[in-house]
């Protein structure tokens, strides 16, 4: 057991109780952003003139040795200590002696933590949101390859309108944008630097807080201790960003497993991303989609649980909130694994074009333009409705697409059908002529896929 606070106390921690109070198995994480704020802060107490010119320089340099040496694998993070505050101060003063003691002046570990959370949270912002963007890349490249891809479109999961592929994943492409712009809304807000704020209420030295933020690259200091120390909003905010992400890619992932299936075959999944069976030798699973979907639910998990954790807690610091790691540290992890799968499997999946045409052409996606020809032709929309109603039940006791009858038959059911009906139920036509903004008509398409090219080349990495 090593500790940093046991002049209170006149027996020894109970094993158990150490065990179960320690954090440093996980909060070994962040030894590099530990490091980091330290010294920032002592910079700043040299600064201030709380510590000399030497002191400053001695430290700094004890520290940047315990961080190469861990960094090098020589000084290893051992669990005897309680947290990595304590080991690193601990190591400090065995190697350079008193003025090591001095380090923690004006600093609490409430304040510290909430730092080195930070610090390291930002890092993972930024780190999840180059991922996102690479997955944006990789569905942009799609887009414009399959602005002529013809598919169902599905409403309920039945055959509706004809699309695009690119319409298609363009519908992703919008939704992983919003996910950025989620990522990039908390890391603005939650820019702010806590250190300074000590246990609750500040302190007595003259710390110039302005200063340690801007050496850390914050936007400031933030305005309140107690908040400072007790604030985790922003971690249930990205927790909630990434669930969000999460959900995007658990629902293309089921698409994925959809269109995979034997009775769809849109796709066909790398080798490389899928996996066999050990007794089923015909068997290619889409394991990695699947994997993604079932990951979701760790990460909405993390979100509930920090929620609940900090939905009781008094003002200001209080143990509880040191569960707020290991879940987030999870959840991160989880985020970052599923979207490099994910965008590897897409980047490499083959999309099986003659049999996407066929589908659409199948299912009577081209209804409602047979429809719409009644209606260009002076039919109410209503009654056009129930003639092509009844015109699919002819088909489907027929077994044949309605651009597959002849125009004797067409003509038997309503009389205004005339020959030029089948180029506008062709799925070409279908599909092209669907010119609204955010439509899947191919120039239509065009436009947004150029706008999101901008908007790409607009927003590359999120801090350079
Ligand atoms: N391990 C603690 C945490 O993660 C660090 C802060 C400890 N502060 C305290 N007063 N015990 O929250």
């Amino acid at each position: 057991m090593a500790q940093l606070w046991g002049g209170r106390f006149t027996k020894e921690t109970d094993q158990l109780v150490y065990n179960f109070n320690a954090s440093i198995s996980f909060d070994k994480r962040f030894y590099k952003q530990d490091m980091l704020g330290s010294m920032a802060h002592v910079r700043m107490l040299a600064k201030q003139g709380i510590l000399t010119e030497e002191e400053q320089d001695v430290i700094l340099a004890g520290i940047e040795g315990i961080l190469k040496d861990v960094e090098c694998g020589k000084l290893e993070i051992s669990d005897k200590y309680e947290d990595i505050h304590s080991f690193v101060e601990a190591v400090l003063i065995d190697r350079i002696g008193d003025p090591g003691k001095k380090l923690h002046t004006g600093r609490s570990r409430n304040d510290q933590v909430a730092l080195d959370m930070k610090l390291y949270t930002r890092d993972e912002i930024c780190e999840i949101d180059g991922l996102v963007r690479e997955l944006l890349v990789v569905l942009q490249r799609l887009m414009e390859e399959h602005t002529q891809t013809v598919m169902p479109g599905f409403t309920h999961l039945q055959k509706a309108q004809p699309i695009t592929l690119a319409h298609h994943l363009g519908a992703y492409f919008e939704m992983f944008k919003r996910d950025r712009g989620r990522l990039f809304d908390i890391y603005e807000r939650m820019n702010y630097c806590p250190l300074g704020s000590g246990a609750l209420a500040g302190t007595t030295y003259p710390l110039d807080r302005e200063y340690t933020a801007e050496l850390l690259g914050f936007e400031g200091a933030t305005l309140n201790s107690m908040d400072s120390v007790a604030d985790r909003d922003y971690l249930i905010e990205l927790l909630s960003a990434l669930s969000t992400i999460m959900m995007h890619l658990s629902r293309f992932s089921e698409e994925i497993i959809i269109w995979n299936t034997n009775e769809y075959r849109f796709v066909e999944i790398d080798d490389a991303y899928s996996t066999g069976s050990s007794i089923m030798p015909q068997k290619k699973n889409p394991d990695i989609a699947e994997l993604v979907r079932g990951k979701t639910g760790r990460v909405y998990g993390a979100l509930i649980s920090l929620l609940t954790t900090m939905k009781g807690l008094p003002l200001a610091y209080n143990k509880d909130m040191q569960e707020d790691k290991e879940l987030t540290f999870d959840a991160f992890d989880t985020v970052k694994g599923c979207l490099a799968l994910f965008t590897g499997m897409l980047d490499t999946m083959k999309f099986n074009k003659p049999q996407m045409a066929a589908s659409a052409r199948n299912g009577f996606t081209n209804a409602t333009d047979a429809a719409d020809y009644l209606v260009n032709h002076g039919v109410p929309f209503r009654d056009a409705h129930g003639v092509i109603g009844r015109l699919v039940l002819y088909c489907i006791e027929q077994g044949k697409a309605i651009e597959e009858l002849s125009l004797e038959e067409l003509k038997g059911i309503s009389l205004v059908f005339e020959e030029d009906i089948y180029e506008a139920v062709s799925m070409d036509t279908c599909v092209n002529k669907r010119l609204t903004l955010g439509a899947p008509g191919e120039r239509a398409m065009e436009q947004v896929i150029q706008r999101n090219r901008e908007w790409l080349e607009a927003h590359g990495k999120l801090v350079d």
